[in-house]
C-alpha cells in the first residue's frame, strides 16, 4: 500500500512541476460592482479594440443599461462608426480583411475571460515586448508569436523581455521590464488594463449583474408559493381523518 502511494505521489510530480513553470499571471482584481471601472473599460474597448474585435452578442443599448450610461453619453463616447444604440457591438474590420492582414482572424472577445481567465487577459495586455524578428516588431510572454500588434504600446511604453535561464533548456521570455516610458504612468496603465479586463469579464456574462437582482425576487416568489401550497394542502386534507 505504501509503495502504491509512493508511486502515485511520484507520478504526480511532473504534473505539479510543469504547472509551476511558464509565465505567471498577475491578479486583475476584477469587481463587477465597480460601475465607474466598467464604464471606463467600455470606453477603452470601443476606442482601442473594436477596430478588430467584436462582442457579437452585446448590443450597445443593453451595455448602456447595465452599466448606467445615459443615452447622450452612449451616442457621444461609445458608438463606433455609424452604429446605432440598438446595434450589436461588431467590429469595424471585416473578418476576411483581418485574416488577410494578420494571418488569423481577430477573435470575438465575448468569452475570452472565460476560456483564458480574467487574470490571463490582464497579464497578456501588459506582457508585450520588443522583438524585431516578429512582423509587428513585438512579441508577447503570455502568447508567444501572437499576431496582434501592441495596440497599447504608446500608452504603456516599450518593454524588453526577461529571458529564462534553465540549464539545458532554450531560453524563453518569462517576464518583461520597462524599456521606454509611455504616455501613462505604470499605475495609470495598470488601472486602464484592469478596467478593460473588468469590462470584458462583464461582457462574458452580462446576466451576472442581473442574476443577483433577480435572485431576490425568485426567493420572494418561492416564499409566497410555499404559503399557498401549505394552505392548499390544509384545505385538501381537512376532511380526511
Ligand atoms: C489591429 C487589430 C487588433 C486590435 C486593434 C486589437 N487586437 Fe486583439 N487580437 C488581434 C488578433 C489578430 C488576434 C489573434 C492573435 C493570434 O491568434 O495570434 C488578437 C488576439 C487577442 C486576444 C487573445 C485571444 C485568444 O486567442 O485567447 C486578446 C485577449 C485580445 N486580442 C484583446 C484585445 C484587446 C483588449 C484590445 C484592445 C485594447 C485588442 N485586442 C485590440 C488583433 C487586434
Amino acid at each position: 500500500m505504501n509503495k502504491l502511494l509512493a508511486a502515485f505521489t511520484l507520478a504526480l510530480v511532473p504534473v505539479l512541476g510543469f504547472a509551476n513553470t511558464g509565465p505567471q499571471t498577475q491578479p486583475a482584481n476584477i469587481d463587477l460592482k465597480d460601475q465607474a471601472s466598467l464604464q471606463n473599460g467600455a470606453k477603452y474597448f470601443t476606442s482601442y479594440c473594436m477596430g478588430c474585435h467584436s462582442l457579437q452578442y452585446m448590443r450597445y443599448n443593453r451595455m448602456a443599461k447595465d452599466l448606467g450610461i445615459d443615452d447622450a453619453s452612449l451616442r457621444k463616447y461609445f458608438l463606433v462608426g455609424d452604429a446605432k444604440p440598438g446595434d450589436l457591438m461588431t467590429r469595424a474590420m471585416r473578418v476576411d480583411d483581418a485574416e488577410k492582414w494578420f494571418g488569423v482572424p481577430s477573435p470575438d472577445l465575448t468569452l475570452v475571460t472565460r476560456w483564458r481567465s480574467p487574470d490571463w487577459v490582464y497579464t497578456y495586455l501588459k506582457s508585450y515586448y520588443v522583438d524585431p524578428t516578429r512582423p509587428w516588431g513585438v512579441n508577447n510572454v503570455m502568447f508567444p508569436n501572437v499576431a496582434m500588434p501592441n495596440v497599447l504600446g504608446d500608452l504603456q511604453g516599450q518593454q524588453k523581455a526577461v529571458m529564462s535561464h534553465h540549464a539545458g533548456a532554450t531560453p524563453v521570455a518569462e517576464g518583461v521590464k520597462p524599456l521606454t516610458a509611455g504616455t501613462l504612468s505604470p499605475a495609470q496603465f495598470d488601472t486602464m488594463v484592469r478596467d478593460l479586463t473588468n469590462f470584458l469579464t462583464y461582457a462574458g456574462e452580462p446576466v451576472q449583474l442581473e442574476r443577483q437582482r433577480l435572485g431576490v425576487w425568485v426567493l420572494i416568489f418561492l416564499g409566497f408559493l410555499f404559503i399557498f401550497a401549505y394552505l392548499l394542502k390544509k384545505e385538501f386534507w381537512k376532511d380526511v381523518h
